[in-house]
């Protein structure tokens, strides 16, 4: 075995055949193939000196953390006691999968893939004990033990349940919990992928890709938020948003005109929900095609989004990626003229979406990305404030895309196979741009499709789900794997998107819905109205309530998502984050933390005006109330007007009063501090708006209250300050 460092990369090689291991830093480590694919992560953009030894003799390298064996070219990761950390498993996988029988085909049950090749997999052995997270969107529950997934993108309308392997998105990203340590894999490959966490065996856990390269990153951490830290530092973290993106949004596949629009908005306005964003769903293009407005239907859109402007309530377009196919269309026109869309057998490729025949245009080229992103002007110059991207997996009615469709770089040409998984990240980086380009303000861009990084470009949400109690339910444990797959800034539809939601499901899902930095309640045309006037006083009371609760919160929420910027970690955590010796948090999907020190614990059943809560260890004590709350599981009293909410003792909760829009944040002149107990934090303020913070704009408050007597210490001043801060 022959050891040839270059930087802080070894190589390996036995004389016919390398493996490559990269010391990226003193936590990540990079074990690869070789093969290069131009869709990976930039390791090479973290600069690193990390000191390592190579030990030739005994075929391994030693860093200050661990000791990497290289065997046969299989590389294993031990800690510096020789204990094992990420060791191969050596013998084949042993499939247990059943060929469905014809009959079961014909009545189309699920049939199981053929069994996985055991060449192309990496087999980690693992614990009894050891538990599995992240992943992305995968329905069910948080902990994915004992499941198989599949990561390729796609749009799937029928419920999401957790015996779904694949959904809209892809992050080839998971942490390994085993008793005594954590890691993560990232699995830096963009074909279909599959992960198997001792779903086929209690011994070992695989992954891997039938193509593409065997490139994966074993990040370490001491606890789960380092992990999720280190991950996010090598894939990126979402930028900090504009403030009003954080107020409350409507939206529904079926605001067909700008009456439909004003209604709206004169109805929130008559039983005074505070409105910030309206979404207009595919009704406002000119027969679904995008970058076009219905003359018939919109004939004074421009005059619509500033008499909203002037209410401060913004607009947001739906944007589609499949361009109609149709001779004098100015975008299709472009797009052929300029070889802009994917091509099979030469010809430009046509599948079908909402406009009926359709292409896709190639964002793996920096090209035609930059020509999208000026499209999006047409909608900017119109007063539109973020883009919406949709159908971005691509999606695709007349059957799935064929392999070998082929997507031109700019140099180089990709099958879809390779680039199907990253379409939606592409398109986003090309929406970024495009709106970053315009007016250099924080990009609002919200998509259904991505893959491991687009937490750069985009804040996303669950795609179609059901008005159904399952739903409400998975919405706690997909947020959370979210989270922890570094994608922080998320949302789900509240109320349910396809099938009719119910009175009480809509109070349950708003109120569980103003925790999530994407808090948008949208639902599907064919569907039963769900704005919070289409029920009862008591409806619309409940409603109000949470939304002005969701903006007295915003600057609380605010300084979650800085802390993300800076740390990676989620807004939505698993209780396990912050207690990771209390078993009892480890499978708890049914409450969570709202940052470190707010629990939330929503009622997710039908006719339940109660709910089993579980107080890990502290003080906590009720939000509302202040009463202090017994640790353990209890019954807590949660009538349909109530969310059980708490916060640890020595917390304040920065808010805003009577804060019922966003769109001027330098107007916010009054803080106020809720405290709990004596108790201390600091608070981030700038001008919610462009990037000037990244120029030192912003101040730093460090506030210690005591007894009724608050000392602020402003630990950097760079920005207009509060005129009053009181204790509320
Ligand atoms: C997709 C989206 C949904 C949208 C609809 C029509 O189903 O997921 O949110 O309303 O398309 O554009």
């Amino acid at each position: 075995m022959k050891f040839n460092v270059k930087d802080n990369c070894i190589e390996v090689s036995n004389g016919s055949k390398s493996i490559f291991v990269t010391i990226v830093t003193e936590d990540i480590i990079n074990i690869s193939d070789g093969i290069k694919s131009d869709f990976k992560q930039d390791k090479d953009k973290i600069k690193s000196n990390v000191k390592f030894e190579v030990l030739e003799k005994e075929n391994s390298i030693k860093t200050n953390k661990f000791l990497i064996k290289v065997d046969n070219l299989v590389v294993d990761i031990y800690d510096l006691k020789n204990n094992p950390l990420c060791v191969n498993y050596q013998k084949d996988i042993v499939s247990k999968k059943i060929e469905a029988s014809e009959a079961a085909k014909i009545v189309g049950h699920v049939v199981d893939e053929a069994a996985i090749n055991n060449e192309n997999m990496i087999k980690i052995k693992t614990s009894k004990d050891s538990l599995f997270f992240g992943l992305g969107d995968k329905p069910g529950f948080f902990n994915r033990r004992g499941y198989e997934y599949v990561n390729q993108n796609a749009d799937v309308f029928d419920p999401h349940l957790e015996n779904m392997k694949n959904i809209y998105k892809s992050v080839p990203f998971f942490i390994v919990k085993e008793p005594n340590f954590n890691y993560g894999i990232f699995f830096d490959n963009t074909y279909k992928s599959n992960f198997d966490f001792c779903y086929t065996s209690e011994e070992y856990y695989f992954f891997g890709a039938e193509k593409g390269s065997k490139d994966y990153y074993f990040i370490f951490g001491d606890g789960l938020k380092d992990v999720v830290s280190n991950y996010t530092l090598l894939t990126g973290r979402s930028p900090l948003p504009q403030l009003w993106t954080l107020g409350y949004q409507q939206s529904r596949w079926g605001y067909e005109n700008e009456n439909d629009v004003y209604k709206l908005v004169e109805l929130f306005e008559y039983h005074k929900v505070p409105l910030e964003v309206v979404y207009l769903d595919i009704d406002y293009m000119e027969a679904y095609k995008s970058f076009t407005i219905s003359k018939e239907r919109f004939p004074n859109f421009k005059k619509l989004v500033s008499d909203l402007k002037a209410k401060g309530i913004k607009i947001v377009t739906i944007i589609d990626p499949g361009v109609k196919a149709e001779k004098g269309y100015y975008v299709y026109d472009e797009g052929i003229e300029n070889n802009c869309f994917a091509t099979i057998d030469g010809e430009v490729y046509e599948n079908v979406v909402w406009p009926g025949d359709s292409v896709y245009p190639s964002y793996v080229s920096a090209k035609v990305r930059k020509w999208w992103g000026e499209k999006i002007n047409f909608l900017l110059d119109l007063g539109v404030a973020g883009i919406w991207n949709d159908m971005n997996e691509p999606a695709s009615f007349k059957g799935p895309l064929p392999d070998d469709v082929v997507f031109s770089g700019d140099d180089k040409q990709y099958l879809h196979e390779e680039v199907h998984n990253i379409y939606g990240h592409y398109m986003c980086e090309a929406t970024y741009e495009g709106l970053l380009n315009y007016d250099g303000k924080r990009p609002f861009v919200l998509t259904r499709a991505c893959f491991s990084g687009t937490q750069k470009y985009s804040t996303f949400w669950t795609g179609d789900n059901h008005s159904i109690w399952a739903h409400i339910q998975l919405a706690i444990p997909q947020q959370i794997s979210l989270g922890l797959s570094g994608l922080a800034v998320v949302g789900t539809d509240i109320g349910g998107f396809g099938s009719n939601t119910t009175k009480e499901l809509l109070c349950r899902w708003i109120q569980l819905g103003i925790f999530s930095p994407l808090c948008r309640n949208h639902a599907g045309n064919s569907t039963r109205l769900q704005e919070p006037y289409q029920f009862d006083q008591e409806t619309i009371d409940i409603y109000k309530e949470m939304v002005e609760l969701r903006y007295n919160l915003t600057p609380y929420l605010y300084n979650l998502l800085k802390e993300h910027e800076e740390t990676g970690l989620p807004v939505i955590r698993p209780l396990l984050m912050h207690y990771e010796n209390d078993k009892n948090t480890y499978n708890m999907n049914d409450q969570f933390l709202f940052g470190e020190n707010m629990l939330v614990c929503p009622v997710v059943n039908q006719g339940d005006r109660n709910k089993r809560i579980y107080i890990p260890e502290g003080d906590w004590y009720d939000y509302f109330t202040k009463k202090k709350v017994p640790n353990g599981y209890s019954i807590y009293d949660a009538p349909l007007n109530t969310i059980p909410m708490f916060v640890k003792g020595g917390t304040i909760i920065p808010e805003y009063k009577n804060v019922l829009n966003l769109d001027n944040p330098e107007k916010i002149e009054e803080l106020y501090l809720n405290c709990f107990g004596d108790s201390k934090c600091v608070h981030y303020q700038d001008n919610a708006t462009d990037f000037k913070y990244q120029n030192n704009e912003y101040n730093l408050y460090e506030f210690t209250v005591k007894g009724n007597k608050l000392t602020t210490k402003m630990l950097h001043n760079g920005y207009k300050e509060y005129k009053s801060i009181k204790i509320k």
